[in-house]
């Protein structure tokens, strides 16, 4: 059953083409006037709506713009409890610190597997209600072999997308002991959680992990079969972009605090910095400088960073609009590093754009343009969405002719 969704405003397409804002190959391209038609959950046309071929079903998208669904390349959705006051206490002039997720820990230990998965999915449901279709979620709330391997399970469950981040910081009862901890991650925490995850990561940053601890853990990772993305340089300077860029990893995520040899490195390598504005936002720092990284060659991507520390939103239309208020991205590179970007940071060509072959994720913005994401910031736009061709607009399933 093919489907053609015509009279939308803007189509956003990301086609892959030389140049443009946001990547080194390919970048932001949008069509006006358009259409798109959907078959065996594929995208397979796009283009002007006056020569759109016919299909079995038409939808009326009234002038509304449609994008890829976003794809949110770092959260933190496994987890019980929340840290309201923390924040509160931010907001009147604590600092932001990393030992605050052994809080979460302790509250996702005692928590039933029943509680973390109602908990994981209301997340997920509403982060595709607000258009991302495509999320990836890391374990790190446990920090024990039973506690991660579950953690992970659970990712299992929602997204393929499933990060093993054992290392997020020392739990208090290795405290003493913080090398006989990454034995742990690295030796029967991994063996326990590589089989469901497609990801390694580590924080590395003072407080948390070192350059040779978070090296051993990457390299652990990248052993058992593990693709590597680091937490890198968010709180201070330090080693964890050259580390992950000599890792090899697909992205280094934060890089709020970088010298010009971090953004040289990443501007020379395939690492991807993914930028998480909504934790700038939420522990009111200064915001990471994408107009160096993008202007250096750099590819940027934005991420929600859903986490109940440093960052509780899971709204990618907030983290446009910071990207483009607060660290002078265009429209167009935001909504580029919001699909596309997040996509090359997991390594994905099926998602994040629309080209012919790409599974057809899309969302309907209550607006004629991506701009609006960023020019009524704060407002649901989100009218509707389709996720591998399954269309759901106005919270109802899209069945038939509509008008
Ligand atoms: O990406 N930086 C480390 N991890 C999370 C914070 C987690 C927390 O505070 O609970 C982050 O910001
Ligand atoms: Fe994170």
């Amino acid at each position: 059953m093919s489907v053609l969704i015509t009279n939308i405003g803007e189509l956003v397409t990301n086609r892959p083409e030389p140049g443009g804002p946001g990547g080194r190959e390919g970048g932001f391209a949008a069509v006006a006037r358009a259409a798109l038609v959907i078959d065996e959950g594929r995208v397979a046309w796009t283009g002007p709506a006056s020569r759109a071929p016919a299909a079995d079903q038409a939808v009326d998208a009234g002038g509304r713009a449609v994008l890829p669904g976003f794809v949110d390349s770092h959260a933190h959705l496994v987890f019980a409890g929340e840290r309201g006051a923390e924040f509160a206490a931010r907001m009147a002039g604590q600092p932001y610190r990393a030992g605050g997720i052994r809080s979460t820990v302790a509250a996702t230990r005692a928590a039933s597997d029943d509680q973390l998965r109602a908990n994981l999915r209301k997340l997920a449901a509403e982060m595709l209600a607000q258009g991302i279709t495509t999320f990836e979620c890391k374990s790190g709330y446990g920090l024990t072999v039973a506690d991660e391997a579950r953690s992970v399970a659970l990712a299992a469950e929602v997204t393929p997308e499933v990060t093993y981040l054992g290392a997020h910081v020392v739990p208090a009862e290795y405290e003493a002991d913080p090398a006989g901890y990454v034995d742990l991650v690295c030796g029967p925490m991994l063996e326990a959680c590589a089989p469901r995850a497609r990801w390694v990561d580590v924080f590395c940053e003072r407080g948390a992990f070192g350059r040779d601890e978070a090296a051993a853990v990457l390299a652990a990772g990248q052993g058992a079969g593990l693709r590597a993305r680091v937490h890198a340089n968010q709180l201070g300077p330090g080693p964890g972009v050259q580390l992950a860029v000599q890792a090899g990893a697909a992205s280094a995520d934060h890089c709020t605090h970088l010298d010009d040899a971090d953004v040289a490195a990443l501007a020379a390598s395939d690492t991807v910095a993914t930028l998480l504005p909504g934790v700038e936002f939420s522990t009111r720092q200064p915001y990471p400088d994408a107009r160096r990284l993008i202007d250096a060659g750099a590819t940027v991507a934005l991420a929600t960073d859903c986490n109940p520390g440093s960052c509780f939103t899971s709204s990618m239309a907030l983290c446009i609009a910071l990207a483009v208020r607060e660290m002078h991205m265009t429209t167009q590179e935001a909504v580029w590093a919001a699909t596309a970007g997040g996509a090359r940071a997991l390594r994905r060509d099926d998602v994040g754009h629309l080209g012919v072959g790409a599974r057809a994720d899309l969302v309907m913005l209550e607006a004629p343009s991506h701009a609006y994401l960023a020019y009524r910031p704060g407002v649901p736009l989100v009218a509707g969405f389709w996720l591998a061709g399954e269309g759901v607009i106005g919270g109802e399933q899209v069945t038939g002719l509509q008008e």
